[in-house]
This record gives C-alpha cells, structure tokens and sequence, in this order.
C-alpha cells in the first residue's frame, strides 16, 4: 500500500484523485486544501464543483481509501507520492503581469513540503506550470542539509470540464516527464505503476520534465488555436455568403485536419487556453523568442476580437444602441457542464453590454453562483440572475446564447417569443438553436459566421 497525497482540492485535484481512488483501492489517497469550506463540500456534499459522473465516483471512494482534510502538514510526512495541484493564475503584478503565472502557491507548497518531510518523496507537477517549474521546485526540495531525497515529476492533466471523469478514465494519453537518473528513472516507473491500474500501457507517454511541461502548454496552445482559426473564418462568413458549419464540415473531413474543435462562437474560455498561451508567451519573450511570441500571442488577440465583434454585432442589429434595452443571456458558464465560469466569454460580452447601458439578465442551469461573483462589481440595479430561462426572457429585447447548453435548445420559444419585445432578437453565440425554426416564430436570427434570418 502507498500514501498518496493530493494538495489542492480543485477541479483538477478532486477529480483526478477520485478516479486514482477508484482504481487503486490498495492504495491510501488524502486530499487537502486550505480552503476548509471546500474540503467540507469534498466531504459531505454537495461537491464543490459540478462535473457529470462524479458524484458516483465520490459516493464508491470516500472514506473507503480517499480522503478529504485541511491538515496539509500533518499528511505531508505520511505521504510516498506527492501531487500537487494548487492553482497558478496568471499575475497580476509586478515583473511579467499579465502574462507569467504567479507561482506563490506553489512555492509555498514546495517549502511546506520540505520542511515536514523527513523521508524520500516523489512529487508530481500536477498544475499547470510554466516549463522549468520542477527544476525551481527541485531546488527549493533539495535546499535542505540531510539526505531526504525529493524526486519531481511532471504528469500534466489533461482532462477537459463536463467530460472530466471520462477523460481520466479513457485518457487519450498519460504523460509523464522524469530526470534521466536511476532515481528519476525509479519515481517514473512508480507513477506509471499507478496508472496502469486502469490506462492501457501504450497509451503512458514517458518523457523528459522539459517535454513534458511544454507538451501540456502546447496542446493547450494548439487547441486554443483552432477555436481562434475557425472563430476568424466567421468573420469572412459574415462578410460574404460562406456559412461557417459548412466550411468546418468540409475542413474537418480532411484526416489530416480533423473535425473536432471547429466549432465557431463567441470565442474561448476557462482556467487553461488564454493562461497557457500566456505562460508559453512570456516564455518565449524570456528566450529572446519574439516572432513566437506574437504568432502565439495572436491566437488571444483573436479570441478578445471576437467577443468584441459579437457584441458589435449586437449594436450595429438592434439600430445602434443598447441603452434602457433588456438582453437575456443564456448561459455564463464558459462551456457546458460545468459550472465554471473562470474566463468565461460571458463576462467580457456582459461587461461590454452592460457598457452600452443595457439591462443584462443572466440564466444559466449550473453556474448562476459563479457568475454572481464574476459580476459582483456590478450594480445590482442592471444586473439580474434567473435560474428560469422563461422568467429571464420576459420582456427582454434580445436572448445572447453564450454557453451552448442542451438544456436552451429544449425550450418552448413560442413561449418565450410571446413575451418578449417586439421585434424580437435571438444572437446564437454557439449555433446551437434551431435558427429556421426560431425565424419562422417570428424571431429575427443572428448566427456566428452565418447570414442573419430577419423579418427587419
Ligand atoms: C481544456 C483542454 O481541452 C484540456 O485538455 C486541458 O486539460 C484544460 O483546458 P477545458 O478548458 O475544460 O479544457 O475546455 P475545452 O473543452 O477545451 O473548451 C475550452 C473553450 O473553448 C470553451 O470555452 C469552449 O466553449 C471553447 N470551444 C471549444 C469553442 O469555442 N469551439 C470548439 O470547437 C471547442
Ligand atoms: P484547478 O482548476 O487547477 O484545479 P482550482 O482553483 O479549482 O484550480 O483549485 C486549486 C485549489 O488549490 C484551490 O482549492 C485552492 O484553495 C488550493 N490551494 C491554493 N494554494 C494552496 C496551498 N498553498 N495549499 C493547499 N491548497 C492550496
């Protein structure tokens, strides 16, 4: 049996430790965090975060071999393997604001963990972090006078939000990037161990720390890209007859290209795309890099331009102003399942709207907690949040779709079209609605990267 400790409770530590949970019941995993409101959530539910299937996953590990405690400390000495997954948001001061990832929580775990240690560990990268992390961490581990020996290893997660337990059970891959000694080589072997439990071998990627580090920022990097290529090619859609599902249908049929992540909208959100790019920019800045930087750096640039053009779009089609006009939002969460709203597009289109004088009314089925907080600077007099769609679009000029929930395509717009203002506006920032349909009701139909259906 091993002691496995995961420090930092979050989206990607609950999760992850979960599934290990699952499939290693051998094994003794304590999870921690500092926020003791969290770590109670993690204990008696409701859970902290809401992803599909986790509950279940929950309910089959907690208090059989998985854990949840504040004591971070006293679990530290216990422990073999180390995760560590606290979060490293981009800074927001000082050298590399706004671009460099604030690396206080980790450094402060890496001390934590030196000083409560008194036998070897291995400790995991789990976060994402800027690439030469583990050789800092490794510094700060080894600044001490005995023979206590950390080994650090990068295991980078990939999971995505809403598919979290799929994609831990089922990964595409598991990478795992270690130090080419004997003891390197010894800790690797230990984490690949741990995940052959349930990843079929072929599928454990070994690398070094190096490649690893990078190899997260730079999927994340790619992924962001193409969300930023198709979002750019729904502009040439509107400005000519093009329509943008047809030209990500006709892209995506070439194997090479593939055809997932052609899905155009009001651009990219959550903890990782815009972050990573950031951390991989500054990177680049740091080596003397700059044509990468700004190639990478243009892919963030796209993204804010089309949150900016959606709701240009918006202006320009509701006769050029905004202001005293109610617009209903459907969905703030920045993609579906999930009740995540870090980054979301929808709090930039919000802000834009609520710049114009409009009356935002927020609904979203998971995240309308989250986005009270998001907006919380703002005054409770322009801003409202309905947990029922119908209730949110009463008397409401236009319906902005933001996240492309499942739910908003089941609603009776007959219903809704009833009793909003007249001429009424629906902005599908997902192209997720049935826009014939909704033109034939009576709506006036604004799509990305498509011609508009309208009545006016
Ligand atoms: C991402 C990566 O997918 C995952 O591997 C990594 O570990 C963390 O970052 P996540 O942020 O949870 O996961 O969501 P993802 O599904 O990648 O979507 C990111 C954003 O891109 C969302 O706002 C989504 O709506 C948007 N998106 C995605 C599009 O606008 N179009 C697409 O075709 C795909
Ligand atoms: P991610 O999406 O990367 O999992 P989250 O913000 O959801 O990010 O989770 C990170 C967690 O790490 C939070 O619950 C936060 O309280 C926790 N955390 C941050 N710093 C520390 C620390 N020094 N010790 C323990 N937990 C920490």
């Amino acid at each position: 049996m091993k002691t496995i400790l995961c420090i930092g409770a979050g989206y990607v530590g609950g999760p992850t430790m979960a599934v290990i949970a699952k499939h290693c019941p051998e094994h003794r995993i304590v999870v921690a965090d500092v926020n003791e409101e969290r770590i109670q959530a993690w204990k008696s539910g409701p859970l902290p975060i809401y992803e599909p299937g986790l509950d279940a996953v929950i309910q089959e590990t907690r208090d059989r071999n998985l854990f949840f405690t504040t004591d971070i400390c006293g679990n530290i000495e216990a422990a073999d393997i180390i995760f560590v997954s606290v979060n490293t948001p981009t800074k927001t001061f000082g050298h590399g604001a706004g671009r460099a990832a604030d690396l206080q929580y980790w450094e402060k775990t890496a001390r934590l963990i030196r000083d409560n240690s008194s036998s070897d560990k291995i400790v995991v990268e789990k976060s994402t972090l800027p690439v030469k992390t583990a050789e800092a961490m490794h510094c700060i581990l080894e600044s001490r006078n005995d023979d206590c020996h950390f080994e650090v290893v990068s295991n980078p997660e990939f999971l995505a939000e809403g598919t979290a337990i799929h994609d831990l059970e089922e990964p595409d891959r598991v990478l795992i990037g270690g130090g080419d000694t004997e003891r390197g080589r010894a800790a690797v072997r230990e984490l690949v161990a741990l995940y052959e439990h349930w990843v079929p071998s072929e599928r454990i990627v070994t690398t070094n720390v190096w490649s690893s580090e990078l190899s997260k920022l730079a999927s994340n990097a790619f992924l962001a890209q193409r969300v930023s290529s198709i979002n750019s090619l729904s502009a040439v859609c509107e400005a000519t007859d093009a329509d943008v599902d047809e030209v990500a249908r006709a892209l995506g049929m070439d194997h090479r290209i593939g055809s997932k992540f052609l899905n155009a909208g009001i651009g990219f959100g959550g903890s990782c795309f815009k972050k990573d790019i950031l951390n991989l920019v500054y990177l680049c800045e740091y080596y003397g890099l700059q044509e990468v930087a700004r190639y990478w750096e243009g892919v963030i640039q796209m993204n804010e331009y089309q949150k900016q053009r959606f709701v240009g779009r918006m202006m320009r089609t509701m006769f050029n102003t905004l202001a005293d006009k109610t617009i209903a939002v459907f969905g703030f969460a920045f993609k579906a399942q999930t009740s995540d709203t870090r980054d979301s597009p929808a709090i930039t289109v919000c802000r834009e709207l609520l710049e114009e004088k409009a009356r935002v009314v927020v609904t979203d089925p998971q995240a309308l907690d989250n986005a009270k907080s998001a907006l919380s600077e703002v005054d409770p007099e322009n801003i409202t949040f309905e947990q029922d769609p119908y209730a949110a679009a009463e008397g409401a000029h236009a319906i902005a779709v933001l996240t492309p929930w499942p739910e908003f395509q089941e609603l009776d717009y007959e219903k809704i079209y009833r009793a909003m203002q007249k001429p009424a506006f629906i902005f599908d920032g997902r192209n997720v609605l049935d826009q014939n349909q909704l033109y034939r009701i009576g709506f006036n139909v604004y799509p990305v990267g498509k011609q508009p259906l309208s009545h006016v």
